[in-house]
């Protein structure tokens, strides 16, 4: 079900439809941005966002131990999929409005594909 929501939202989205295929190496220079507040290596854990340590399959707002989510995280029910990371990514206020990630998100397309695959690869099964 989420997967065939996350299809419609895609398909939904011209511009988001064709998704360039992402590139770790780049995707680690371009999570430098990200970094200020965030890790993704799970023995960092939490900066002044929540850890990104295994992201993907993971319920929007629940990492563990992190306690300043705003109720737009809290409330949203879905799971990560890189469909949605990018959609999320594009534009995140457009996404979740009154999210506290004082981010703008990655504009570019193939920037966003890259810093996914960069967080695929902090996963229990990457
Ligand atoms: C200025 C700090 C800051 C920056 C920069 C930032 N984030 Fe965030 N991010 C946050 C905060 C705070 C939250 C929680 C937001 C909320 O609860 O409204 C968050 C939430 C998230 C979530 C949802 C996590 C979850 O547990 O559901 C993802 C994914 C994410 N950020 C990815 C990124 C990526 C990728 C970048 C780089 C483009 C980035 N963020 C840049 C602070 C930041």
């Amino acid at each position: 079900m989420i997967r065939l929501i996350s299809l419609l939202l895609v398909l939904s989205v011209p511009a988001l439809a064709e998704t360039p295929e992402g590139d770790a190496e780049r995707g680690r220079l371009k999570f430098g941005s990200c970094r200020t507040c965030h890790y993704p290596e799970q023995a960092v854990g939490h900066n002044n966002g929540p850890s990104l340590w295994n992201i993907f399959n993971k319920r929007v707002g629940s990492q563990p131990g992190f306690d300043y989510y705003s109720d737009a995280l809290k409330q949203a029910d879905f799971v990560w999929t890189p469909e949605l990371m990018n959609v999320w990514l594009a534009d995140p206020q457009n996404f979740l409005p009154g999210n506290m990630m004082m981010s703008k998100g990655i504009a570019d397309a193939q920037d966003r594909a890259d810093v996914i695959e960069y967080l695929k690869t902090f996963s229990e099964a990457p």
